[in-house]
């Protein structure tokens, strides 16, 4: 007798789609179950027929990537690139990608990873005991194991895809021996792991083939901790006990650097560090793995698999890749005769009167706002070389009236080794020079942010300090945002503000000097308390009156990016307790506000005015962005914080004139002067036949399509400024 799929359904008694599954291994089957339909399957004689088979052909296309639930950070930003790289090879096969995290070390999340159907799996940074219980289930579901390696690697067939770690290390240290380095210092983390063990393996082995005695002590186990790395470096070094180090902990490798740096010492040595799935870095030369090319190799692996329809055991190994940092691309020379040649290209339509702005490229926060021996001085962020923010320079210029200003060449480029932008920064000036504070950004590995000096004797030229980075690690207190340092001096201390954040809060936290080289962590001066961003920028911190204002910019404030905090300060404790919070700007473009004390003695800010997100119509011409005309801070009689334009911009007044008062009912009224640049003085009268609203129309179309609406809402007392008639880009209504 023969029966059919359902009698073997019957006899089992399951589903036919269970019976299906355990004949074409679509998905995990309970082994009780599984064995149940095997014996009816025996019993009943039955023998799959076409049809029956042919649910395996039906493809589901998909492939189900498994990926570990909690891992250490590196690992995490190495499965999100492999994924990103493999994205478009599966959107040309037109498979979609299933993504299941389960826990590795809970065995019964194991079976959830067989309850949906697919055509194959990859499964991420498997541990052994994952691997052996998804090998030995010997369900025919196509599987790769990427990042890993079985232990006995002979015996066991499978699609491994590896990094080869222990070679790579190997190689690097059979140079350092090669060099007459023969005292290496290795430091690992007490944690252990694969990539550990295989490093430290290489290490050993290294020693042993070139016949060199290793020294136990110098192969240290210790926690996870810059402070660790830091005091052994020391030890160490001091001694003269090694002549290069390797880390295997990012952690500690940056407590050693930080040792390395502070004595300046230049010796060899080998990090692997998380930024970059476990690139080696040494110094000025970052070893990577190369993550686009194993994504790539493992999904042509699977799919390879797939569509053959059967279990080739295929291996890929790589080693990894030298990627030499070169000196930078970037200098003053070449910035300076760029825009040099190509501002005479430049077309005048779109530019502003009075406003700074860039010759060319793009520019977004105001800079080292300073007078400088009389002259006033700004400098702003800016990417020379195209309308879009890059690689960040300081753009200069200078003003005897704070109303004409003039080019000067660009003062800072990223050319050193420790910087990719040269970031946000104030400016001081010091013994008749001037002091420029910035931070050099990094974020070609892991992200790093460190404080660095550059000073001029004319105020043009500048040069970057030896001594830079002057602050080079971020405090216990800071995340890895950590930047934009405003710096004053308060009798004859020096005060460094930097805005940075701490579980996802926004915070700025205070440096000081005593000679305004050598700093030390003083205080954080407040925290947003989960209410004002995740991440501060630009933090400025000064009295006006008899309270002081610490003014902070956070893209993700709710209703304004730029705020001023209102409250008291104290040098004692360096903290600050707010009081009220205010909007520095009701309109929709205002960011990254700095501000100086002039020698009138005014309190003067200067703003950069952009939203982000949207594209600039003038990068068309090749330029964007500019800044906000000069305002002074005050305190008004109601004790409300005001910003004036600056009283030297009515020099810019030319012809006067003026409208006869008339009556506004619900009419439009033209009045007949026009002009691209205008200071406009309005004064309306209230009375009870008044509209409920009134106000004015700006940069009017011809054909009177396009207009800026100033309008005053009587009832509610708001004025407001309507951009969606204002042109083709940057709607929104402001009020205030
Ligand atoms: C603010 C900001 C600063 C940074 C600079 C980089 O707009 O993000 O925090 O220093 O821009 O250009």
């Amino acid at each position: 007798m023969s029966g059919s799929m359902k009698d073997v359904a019957r006899r089992a008694g399951v589903s036919v789609a269970t019976v299906s599954h355990v004949i074409n291994g679509t998905r995990f089957v309970n082994p009780d179950t599984k064995n149940k339909v095997l014996k009816a399957i025996e019993g009943l004689n039955y023998v799959p027929n076409a049809a029956a088979k042919s649910l395996k052909s039906k493809s589901s296309k998909t492939i189900k990537i498994v990926l570990p639930i909690e891992k250490f950070s590196y690992q995490q930003e190495m499965h999100f690139a492999l994924i990103n790289s493999m994205l478009p090879y599966w959107n040309e096969k037109q498979y979609i990608i299933s993504l299941h995290q389960i826990d590795y070390k809970n065995e019964e999340d194991y079976n959830k990873i067989f309850l949906h159907t697919m055509d194959g799996m990859i499964i991420f940074s498997p541990t052994n005991e994952i691997y052996r219980a998804i090998s030995h289930k010997k369900i025919s579901i196509p599987s790769v194991f990427l990042d890993y390696r079985p232990e006995d690697e002979e015996e066991d067939e499978g699609n491994f895809v590896y990094v080869d770690h222990f070679h790579t290390m190997h190689y690097e240290v059979l140079e350092l021996l090669k060099k007459k380095h023969h005292r290496i210092g290795y430091l690992e983390n007490t944690e252990g792991s694969r990539m550990n063990e295989e490093c430290k393996k290489a290490y050993k082995d290294a020693f042993i083939q070139s016949d060199i005695p290793m020294e136990a002590e110098l192969l240290k186990s210790i926690p996870s901790s810059s402070e660790g790395g830091y005091e052994i470096a020391k030890a160490w070094l001091e001694g003269k006990k090694v002549s290069a180090i390797i880390c295997s902990d990012e952690q500690i490798s940056l407590g050693v650097t930080r040792y390395l740096l502070e004595e300046q010492l230049d010796i060899p040595t080998i990090f692997y560090t998380n930024g970059v799935w476990g690139s080696l870095y040494e110094q000025g030369e970052t070893i990577q793995i190369p993550c686009e090319k194993i994504a790539l190799q493992t999904a042509e692996m699977m799919y390879q698999l797939i569509s053959k329809g059967e279990d080739e055991a295929i291996t890929h190994q790589f080693r990894t890749e030298v990627v030499k940092e070169e000196a930078s691309i970037y200098s003053l020379e070449k910035a300076n005769k760029f825009i040099e040649e190509h501002s005479k290209f430049q077309t005048t339509r779109w530019r502003q009167n009075y406003h700074i702005t860039p010759l060319v490229g793009w520019l977004n926060d105001p800079n080292g706002l300073v007078q400088f021996k009389g002259e006033y001085h700004v400098f702003y962020q800016f990417h020379p070389y195209g309308p879009e923010w890059g690689p960040m320079h300081w753009g200069h210029v200078r003003s005897k009236d704070l109303v004409h200003w003039e080019h000067l060449p660009v003062a800072l480029a990223p050319d050193q080794l420790y910087e990719k932008g040269c970031f946000t920064g104030s400016a001081i000036e010091k013994d008749g020079e001037l002091v420029i504070y910035y931070t050099a950004h990094d974020d070609s590995n892991k992200m790093k942010e460190v404080q660095c000096i550059a000073t001029s004797k004319d105020g043009i030229v500048f040069d970057k300090s030896e001594k830079n980075p002057i602050i080079k690690n971020i405090s216990g207190e800071a995340a890895e945002d950590f930047r934009d340092p405003k710096v004053w001096e308060y009798r004859g201390k020096w005060y460094m503000i930097i805005g940075t954040s701490k579980n996802q809060d926004g915070r700025a936290v205070l440096y000081t000097s005593s000679n305004g080289i050598d700093w030390d962590f003083y205080s954080v001066v407040a925290t947003g308390d989960g209410k004002l961003g995740d991440f501060w920028e630009c933090p400025d911190l000064f009295p006006i009156n008899n309270v002081h204002i610490l003014m902070i910019s956070s893209i993700n404030i709710k209703g304004a990016k730029n705020v001023f905090l209102i409250g008291e300060f104290d040098y004692q404790t360096g903290i600050f307790e707010k009081d009220t919070i205010q909007i520095v700007d009701y309109g929709r473009d205002f960011y990254a506000g700095q501000t100086f004390i002039d020698e009138k003695d005014r309190r003067i800010l200067v703003g950069w005015m952009h939203r982000w997100g949207e594209a600039v119509p003038t990068q068309k011409d090749g330029w964007a962005g500019s800044l906000t005309i000069p305002r002074e801070i005050k305190m008004d009689g109601d004790g409300n914080i005001i910003t004036v334009p600056v009283q030297e911009l009515q020099t810019l007044r030319e012809e006067k004139m003026e409208v006869t008062p008339m009556k506004i009912c619900d009419t439009i009224f033209p009045v007949k002067i026009k002009g691209n640049a205008l200071e406009i003085e309005c004064e309306f009268e209230i009375s009870a036949q008044s509209p409920d609203m009134f106000g004015i129309h700006v940069r009017k179309s011809k054909n009177g399509d396009e207009y800026t609406e100033i309008i005053y809402d009587v009832q509610k007392q708001e004025l407001s400024m309507d951009l969606n008639r204002s042109g083709k880009k940057g709607k929104g209504i402001s009020t205030a």
